[in-house]
């Protein structure tokens, strides 16, 4: 919960010179049906979407997040899921639309919207670029129609090329795939196809995710086979070799992308910039400076609950990060997953403190070869990036 603000003259608290950008995150909840290893606050649509009573709560909750922009304008939009592409695009453009009228949005802002291949509709596509989309995240997952079945998806390997076409017609020129390895009964040869078709669609974002099996899910509860490390390990170094290959540089742990075509949105999360959450469950991370201290705020998670109380107070839960060990955790956390590293400036600026305050645990993970030791970047070597989690314990 909120501790006191440091008192005035507390030299070990946190202090911020200037704002860093700021991101909006809209949640966008329901999926035509629960995948079995999605731990996302997802839930199956019964019946009609309630989707332009769903955006005039989340107009509600925007006008409340907009006192924590402190006169920036969002840099980002990004709706998520849940299967957002399930949504009207009038309902979308409305959301943009309301947005706009609060002077909230840049005017090169990158705005992706999240697309299902099982809920794709040319028209509807036309219409959400119109409304100002200017991104697709398409989840694809697998092209092999076994392996898609075995993961609960509506749709399969055609209806997935179908949806990269239908985008490609409806003029949108940047799209992210997203594909995942290391599936029931997964193999090298097969893993490495779907990349291979992946590619062959020409994308300029593919992220690349091994599956896990996530708490609360159908499939904890009753695990499917998966491949060993080793059969991983393999995939994962012909599946990168591949993508190299291809033109896909390797910026984050999951996440290739053709010249400059980073996704933004996830940058600024992995910079440590701020965002706004709207939507049931969403999260926002916010720096106060007058207060020497980062807020995080999440919503309440429940879609009908969330339709009654966005825009109040009841809706909202907040928690405050004010030390600066509990800061630069969660800067590197983000941080060091970018793999070309990130300005000692920037951590000094975003998560308030002079980079001396960590310099004994800097100094203890460039002596383990987990970091590299160029004075003005934090980054991880491929050493530490394997062992993130041992890197950042020295951090704790
Ligand atoms: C917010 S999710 C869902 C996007 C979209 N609703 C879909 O499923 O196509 C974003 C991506 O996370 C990945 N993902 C979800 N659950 C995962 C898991 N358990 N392990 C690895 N990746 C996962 C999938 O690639 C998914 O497309
Ligand atoms: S479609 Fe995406 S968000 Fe929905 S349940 Fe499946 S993985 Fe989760």
């Amino acid at each position: 919960m909120s501790t006191a603000a440091p008192v005035l003259g507390d030299v070990a608290g946190l202090h911020f010179d200037k704002l860093p950008p700021l991101s909006l995150y809209v949640h966008l909840p329901w999926c035509v049906r629960k995948c079995p290893y999605c731990d996302f606050n997802s839930y199956e649509a019964r019946g009609a979407l309630p989707d332009l009573e769903y955006v005039a709560a989340l107009l509600r909750d925007l006008r409340g997040e907009l006192a924590h922009a402190q006169g920036r304008a969002i840099e980002t939009i990004y709706f998520g899921g849940g299967t957002p592409s399930l949504f009207s695009s009038a309902a979308i453009a409305r959301l943009l639309e309301g947005a706009r009228a609060e002077g909230a949005i840049a005017a090169h802002a990158e705005i992706t919207l999240e697309a299902n291949p099982g809920a794709v509709d040319a028209a509807r596509f036309v219409a959400f670029r119109h409304a100002g989309v200017n991104r697709l995240s398409i989840g694809i997952q697998s092209f092999r129609n076994d392996k898609l079945r075995a993961l609960g998806r509506v749709h399969d390997a055609g209806q997935a090329e179908a949806a990269v076409a239908t985008a490609r017609g409806a003029g949108f020129s940047n799209l992210n795939l997203d594909l995942m390895y290391g599936l029931p009964g997964d193999d090298v040869a097969g893993a490495v196809a779907d990349l291979e078709r992946a590619i062959a669609l020409a994308p300029e974002h593919l992220s690349w995710y091994q599956l896990t099996l996530e708490p609360n899910t159908a499939f904890e509860r009753r695990p499917p086979a998966l491949p060993d490390d080793d059969v991983v390990a393999r995939i994962e170094e012909q599946g990168r070799a591949l993508l190299a290959a291809h033109g896909y540089e390797r910026y984050e742990v999951s996440a290739y992308a053709r010249r400059g075509r980073r996704s933004q949105h996830n940058l600024n999360y992995w910079q440590f910039g701020d965002y706004l959450g709207i939507g049931a469950g969403a999260h926002g991370k916010i720096t106060l400076p007058a207060a020497g201290e980062i807020a995080r705020r999440a919503k309440t998670r429940n879609p009908r609950t969330y339709l009654e109380q966005a825009g109040s107070a009841a809706a909202t839960s907040e928690e405050r990060v004010a030390t600066r060990p509990q800061a630069a955790l969660e800067f590197l956390m983000n941080a060091l997953r970018v793999l070309d590293g990130t300005p000692v400036e920037m951590f000094e600026a975003r998560a308030g403190q002079p980079a001396a305050a960590i310099g004994a645990a800097r100094a203890a993970a460039i002596a383990r070869g987990w970091l590299s030791a160029e004075p003005d970047r934090l980054c991880a070597t491929p050493a530490g990036a394997e062992k993130l989690n041992r890197l950042l314990e020295l951090f704790a």
